[in-house]
Order: C-alpha cells, then structure tokens, then sequence
C-alpha cells in the first residue's frame, strides 16, 4: 500500500485571547493553580463572528494556497477530504463537507469527518491514505478543527481551564512505499474518562476524570510511539520532530523524561494555545512551518491520544526532499 506525507500546512487561530487572569473572574481558580499544573498561560477562543467552520475553512485554505504557490495543485487535484473533530457546527452536513462547499472543492471524491477526539487527525491521516490508495487520486486536504468554548460548562473550572478552539491542516500527497517511510499505529481502549454529550447523560459539557486521563497519557503515549518507529521501521534517531498532541505540560513532561528522543526534538505549543483536541497536532505543525522549523525531508512522529479512550502514533514525512535536494545544488 502506498504511503502518504504532508507537503504543506495552514492554521486558524481563534481571536480571542482568554488568559488565567481572566477564567478567574469566572470561576474560582487562578493562574498559580493552573500555570504549575497544565502549563497553560492563555488559549484562544472563537470571537464574533468565528465558528468552528470559520477555523477550519481558513486552515484548509491555507494549506491549499501553499500547495499551489509551492507545488502547483489545484483544487481539481484534490482527491479527498477528511476532517476530524468532536465539535462540528451540525451533526450533518459534515464538517468537511461545509469546508468542501466554502472552498469549491471537487465534488466527486470521498469527504467525511472522524470523530477520535484529540487523537482525530492522525486518525484522519490513516483514513486519507486509505481513500487515496483505493481512488488512486494523489491529493488529499485532511484537517482537526474544534470549537470547544462552545462544549464547556464555563461554572466547571477542572474543565473550563484546559480546553480551547482552533485549526489546523495538512495537503498530504500518496507516494510509493519506497519514497519515504510511514508507520501508523491506531489503538483505542472504549471508556468514558472523558464525555461530551449523549443521550445517557443529556449533559452537553465535556467532563472528565483528570487523573484517570494523566495515568491513561502517560501509559499509552510510548506505545504509540513506539508502534508508530517499528511499522515505519526507523530508529527513534532519525526523527526530526516529536509532536504530541497539546494537552497539558506536565503530561509531556512526563513522557520527554522518559523518552530517548530528545527534549529540544519535542515541539510544544500549550502554554499560549491550550488543548484544542483534535486540532491541536495540526495547527501544531502549522506554527512549525511559519517559524521555519519544519524541513523538506523531516521525518516527523505525531502522537494523539484523549477522549475514546483513544491513542494513535504516526511517523510521517514532510515535503519533498527532492525539493530540498534541488535547492541544495
Ligand atoms: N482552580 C483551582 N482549583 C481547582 C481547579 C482549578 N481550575 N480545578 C480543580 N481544583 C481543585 C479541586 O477542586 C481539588 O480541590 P479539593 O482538594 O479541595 O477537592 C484540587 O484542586 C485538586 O483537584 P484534582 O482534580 O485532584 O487536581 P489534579 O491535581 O488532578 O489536577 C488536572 C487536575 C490538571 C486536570 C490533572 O488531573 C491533569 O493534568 N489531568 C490530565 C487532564 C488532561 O490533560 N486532559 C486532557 C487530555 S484528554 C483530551 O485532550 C480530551
């Protein structure tokens, strides 16, 4: 089966800014309280006017306008479109199809949303290479986006602290086996430490078990990782760039402890972005391209894990080493 890696990124960033200073206006808390145990300043939240929608069109967007500037692809180029997220504006239409629509993308090809909560967009990578492998199409737009302001109960401060909104997106190309290695390693553990939602329960607000999901974090993150390097059949050193996906500081400190890879190859964005669950790992990625730290040729291991239970780890390559080879003579 062919193998898939991203050729460009976009992100859409929420507009505003909602620091510890201000949720404690809101609930009894306070930055000492959540600065130590999450790592999180501030995070962004939809203003007027933006949605979950809005985001995710300007992230696609961005990614497509790249592909185009860098490497000439159209939008009639584009053979899928998978979107993941746990926080579309309307259960139907997908939230792809909505990007599909605003962005004039090709009508016949597969486009759908995966719901693995924050490990959703290296699910939705999985899912692409699937549908590109089986339509032969060589493009594939796959994003996370989240509005999770809108799911939070704003009086429950274990919740209301770490959640946040946002985009992120990748252009993925499918090349053959041999071009450059890919390994993806998908697991879920059915619980409920973490609800939204439900006819069970009739409560709409996310809730969760904290401590339940550290143990849960910190337990699966190696494994997918781990499974992630054998089925790309790399060693740890030839990874340029870890990233997990943004959840909370301490957890990451926790696995870089342990980790072989090392500290500095771990990219990190919470402190300004907080949790965006599925969007976090790609607009993650998409920062990483603006601050010019990504490579043509990187390898990149991207680790979810979260609500599901689920986990996932991929090894992924970024842009065409070609390109950078070309650029090099
Ligand atoms: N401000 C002030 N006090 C608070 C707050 C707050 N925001 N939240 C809880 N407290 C209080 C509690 O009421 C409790 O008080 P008590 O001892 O008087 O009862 C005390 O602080 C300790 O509460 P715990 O829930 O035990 O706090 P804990 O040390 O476990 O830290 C935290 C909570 C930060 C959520 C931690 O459990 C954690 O990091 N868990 C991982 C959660 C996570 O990252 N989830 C997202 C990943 S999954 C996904 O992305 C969907």
């Amino acid at each position: 089966m062919d193998h898939i890696r991203i050729l460009t990124t976009g992100r859409g960033i929420a507009s505003r800014t909602v620091t510890n200073d201000d949720l404690s206006k809101v609930v009894d808390t306070s930055d000492d309280w959540i600065y130590p145990r999450t790592g999180i300043h501030s995070r962004q939240i939809c203003g007027e006017g933006e949605s979950v929608c809005t985001l995710a069109e300007e992230a696609v967007g961005k990614a497509l306008e790249k592909g185009k500037t860098r490497f000439g692809i159209r939008e009639e180029d584009i053979g899928c479109v998978v979107g993941a997220t746990i926080s579309g504006a309307t259960a139907t239409p997908s939230l792809s199809c909505l990007v599909q629509q605003a962005l004039h993308l090709p009508e016949q090809i597969p486009v759908l949303d995966v719901n693995a909560a924050c490990s959703g967009f290296v699910y939705a990578l999985e899912v692409a290479r699937g549908l590109l492998c089986a339509n032969g199409k060589r493009y594939g737009l796959v994003f996370g986006a989240e509005a999770l302001s809108r799911l939070l109960d704003w009086q429950d401060r274990t919740t209301c602290i770490l959640f946040a909104d946002g985009a992120g997106a990748a252009l993925i190309e499918r090349v053959p086996e041999k071009e450059v290695p890919y390994g993806s390693f998908l697991a879920a553990r059915g619980g409920t430490e973490i609800v939204c939602g439900g006819v069970n329960t009739e409560d709409p607000h996310i809730r969760m078990d904290g401590k339940a999901v550290f143990r849960f974090a910190v337990t699966v993150i190696p494994v997918a990782a781990e499974g992630a390097l054998s089925l790309a059949g790399v060693p740890a050193d030839a990874i340029s760039h870890v990233i997990c996906h943004q959840a909370n500081a301490r957890i990451l400190g926790h696995v870089m402890r342990k980790s072989t890879i090392p500290r500095e190859k771990f990219f990190q964005n919470i402190s300004t972005a907080g949790n965006t669950s599925a969007a976090s790992i790609p607009s993650a990625l998409a920062q990483m391209e603006e601050e010019g730290l990504l490579k043509e040729g990187d390898l990149l291991l991207l680790v979810g894990f979260g609500s599901g239970l689920t986990y996932a780890g991929m090894v992924i390559g970024y842009g065409r080493k070609e390109a950078e080879d070309e650029k090099a003579e």
